[in-house]
Formats: C-alpha cells, sequence, structure tokens
C-alpha cells in the first residue's frame, strides 16, 4: 500500500491491517501538547476524552516525558527474575502517597482487576476459611473492568462477553447503587469480595447515591469481606479527589489503579493492600514480565507528583462544577440529562432530527473537539485535569454550540 495522504488514506491502511475491534471516531492524531491534540492535517482539537482517562496531567506532560528519557536511556526491563534499583523506591513512594502497607504492579487496568480477584480468593481460603473453589466475589450490573475471559465472565454488558462462553464461575452480580441487593448476598458465608467503580466510567458515567460506597463498605468489614474498588478510571484526581472513595472517606482494603497513574505515556497499574491481604501471594505465585520495570516505576512516579504539585484533583472538582452548570444551560431538546464528578462527566442524548449522540461527536469533531459515545446515547466528557477556565469555557461553547446547530 502507498504511503497514505490524507485522512481516508490512513483510515484504509488501519481497516486492511488492523483488526476490526474498534469504532474510531475519523480523524488522524499524530500529536498532542496538555489539553490539545492535532490531525495530520494540523487542524487542532479540544481532547476531551483524555484517552479514558488515562492522560489526566496532559499530553506529553514534560516532566513525565523526561523522566521516560531518562530512565529510557539506562534500564528498562530486568523483569523480576532480579532486583533493579527502581522498584523499591517507587513502591515506597506509592504506598506512603495512598496509605498502604504494599503494591503489587501490573502493566494494563484488566490487569490489575485480576491480580485483585486473585487475590480476593486466595485470602478468601487461606485467611477467612471458604471451603476449597467455592469463593464468591460479588459484582455490579454495567460494570467494566477490562476485557480478559475472566472479566467479561463478571460483565452484563453482551457486546463485551457474546461469544466467549465458557466464563468463569463465581461471580454474583447485583444492581449497582444497590444496598439491599449487596446486603442480601452478603449473608452467604462464602463471599470473599466486593469489587465496585466508585463511579461507572464506560457504562456511561454513572454516579451513585451519596453514601452509598461508605454503606457498602461498612457492610464489607462487617461480614469480613474485601472491599475492592476499581479506580482505574476514576483515581488519580479525576473527580475532584485523588481517589473517587475519598469524597465518602472510604478507605478500600484493596484499591486498583491504571490509566493515569503514569498520565498517558506507558501502561502501568497497580493493585494496593495492606499486608494481611497483599501477603497471600508468595514468590511465583503471580507476576508480569513487565510489571514493575524500572521505566515504569519512573514514569509513574512522575506522574503522580504532577497531580500533586498542580492540583490536578482540586482544579477537576472547581471545573466539573462549571462544566455541568453550564451543560444544563443549553437550550436544546436534545440533552437528557448531564451528570458527574470532577472532570468525569457524561450528557444522555435523546436522538433528535435522526441525529444520535455519535452525529453530535462527529460534528463537535468538526468544530475542533474530540469526545466519544458510550453505549449509542450517552457521551462522555473528560477533558485532561491541566485545562483551566478560559479553555473549559471555550470547550463549552463548542459544545453548545454543536448541539444548538443540531437540534
Ligand atoms: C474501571 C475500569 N477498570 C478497568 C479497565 C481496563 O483497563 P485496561 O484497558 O488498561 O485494561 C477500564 C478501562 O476502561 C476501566 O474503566
Amino acid at each position: 500500500m502507498k504511503k497514505p495522504v490524507s485522512t481516508q488514506d490512513y483510515i484504509d491502511r488501519e481497516e486492511k491491517y488492523g483488526a476490526h475491534n474498534y469504532h474510531p471516531l475519523p480523524v488522524i492524531l499524530e500529536k498532542g501538547e496538555g489539553i490539545f491534540v492535532w490531525d495530520v492535517e494540523g487542524k487542532r482539537y479540544f481532547d476531551f476524552l483524555s484517552a479514558y482517562s488515562a492522560v489526566n496531567q496532559g499530553h506529553c506532560h514534560p516532566r513525565i516525558v523526561k523522566a521516560l528519557n531518562e530512565q529510557a536511556s539506562r534500564l528498562t526491563l530486568t523483569s523480576r527474575a532480579f532486583y533493579n534499583n527502581v522498584l523499591g523506591e517507587f513502591e515506597e513512594y506509592v504506598t506512603n502517597y495512598f496509605g498502604y502497607d504494599k503494591v503489587l504492579m501490573m502493566n494494563t487496568g484488566a490487569e490489575a482487576d485480576e491480580t485483585a480477584l486473585k487475590l480476593c480468593r486466595k485470602w478468601g481460603y487461606e485467611k477467612k476459611g471458604i471451603p476449597e473453589n467455592q469463593a464468591k466475589i460479588i459484582v455490579c450490573e454495567g460494570n467494566f473492568h477490562g476485557r480478559t475471559i475472566t472479566i467479561v465472565s463478571m460483565s452484563s454488558d453482551p457486546q463485551s462477553y457474546g461469544g466467549y462462553g465458557p466464563f468463569t464461575p463465581g461471580f454474583v452480580s447485583i444492581p449497582y447503587n444497590d444496598l439491599k441487593a449487596l446486603e442480601h448476598e452478603l449473608q452467604d458465608p462464602n463471599v470473599a469480595g466486593f469489587l465496585v467503580e466508585p463511579i461507572q466510567g464506560e457504562a456511561g458515567v454513572y454516579v451513585p447515591d451519596d453514601g452509598f460506597l461508605k454503606k457498602a463498605s461498612d457492610l464489607c468489614k462487617a461480614k469480613n469481606v474485601l472491599f475492592m474498588a476499581d479506580e482505574v478510571q476514576t483515581g488519580v484526581g479525576r473527580t475532584g479527589k485523588m481517589l473517587a472513595c475519598d469524597h465518602e472517606g472510604v478507605r478500600p482494603d484493596v484499591l486498583i489503579l491504571g490509566k493515569a497513574i503514569s498520565g498517558g505515556i506507558y501502561p502501568v497499574s497497580a493493585v494496593l493492600a495492606d499486608d494481611d491481604f497483599m501477603l497471600v501471594f508468595k514468590p511465583g505465585e503471580h507476576g508480569s514480565t513487565y510489571g514493575g520495570n524500572p521505566v515504569a516505576c519512573k514514569v509513574a512516579m512522575e506522574a503522580l507528583q504532577v497531580v500533586k504539585d498542580e492540583k490536578l484533583a482540586e482544579n477537576a472538582e472547581r471545573l466539573g462544577k462549571i462544566f455541568r452548570t453550564e451543560m444544563r444551560k443549553i437550550n436544546s431538546d436534545m440533552i437528557e440529562l448531564v451528570r458527574g464528578k470532577g472532570l468525569l462527566n457524561a450528557i444522555v442524548i435523546k436522538p433528535t432530527n435522526g441525529k444520535e449522540a455519535w452525529d453530535v461527536c462527529v460534528a463537535m469533531k468538526e468544530n475542533g473537539l474530540l469526545a466519544k459515545p458510550t453505549h449509542q446515547h450517552i457521551i462522555r466528557f473528560a477533558p485532561p485535569l491541566v485545562i483551566n477556565e478560559e479553555q473549559l469555557r471555550e470547550a463549552i461553547e463548542i459544545i453548545n454550540k454543536t448541539i444548538t446547530e443540531m437540534s
């Protein structure tokens, strides 16, 4: 195939040589800086997806890029067959940062979730005394924890699980935000854990009722069940606090992080827990070749420090309120609902004049702002947290104009 020139050429090449497991907006990005990305034709866009909340610190943050470059030219990967001089530094840093005894590093969010599930089952057998192979983990309908076979076994979305059976047993699903259902399932003494997203991101930014997380965590504690928070999307400042659980003063027994822990520069994920739980893993029982490599450690340390130094959670809290207020002022029947926390927000679109959320996203792209529909009628808005008020208001104007023109 000849060298691509136009946007369509790039799309055709991916179509021809790549698996068709995504349906991207028709824009070919080649550069990013802060809250902006540029396409191959030099057009600039506000990035209101931030790679599904991985790029909280903004594209190519100079401090994180520097950390990457310095470590990449020194030592990149040793595997865990040997010690390296950076892993311990990161482990000390991140456990102090989030207040846990121990951390276990992986690469992707899905791997971190798998790690939590394994930890939970093992703890259930070794510490809680659940009979062999009987452990159950409670999950929520509408969850999204990744794409592995075990993880899609927990899913209620046919797009995620369809065609992939047989599924991993041992999961019990309850409606999200339903304390009664949780309390009911917790009667079973074989329950080892409850896995929950503090806000369901992929499902469409579903925010549970105030107090849900606190009560759920208390119920789990009372039944000696691990409360496991998947903060892969909500963590690291996104919702206006360092962790979404912080809004209710909840400290999960098992904290699952990914995405923005490395600012979109390198795949890093982590599971944090205290000794009572984490030490169920013995040498050789779990791991990953790239997990805890020196580049990941340096990148993640710098990325987390940037979030603190630049007060990104505080910025998300303040600007998120402005965003929701302004979205609710848009005079259009197309907007059914606005919801979210911090800078993780969504609007629910009512199809109008034959136009759906996808068409709104394509039109916003034309007007210089990138966002993506989730579940057909919902558009998530999650800009990098380094955005300032003036930029946010400019972006709001684009969204307003686009939706008003389409209504
Ligand atoms: C809450 C949550 N958990 C896990 C994942 C999976 O992360 P990854 O795509 O890095 O495997 C995602 C991805 O969107 C997520 O939103």
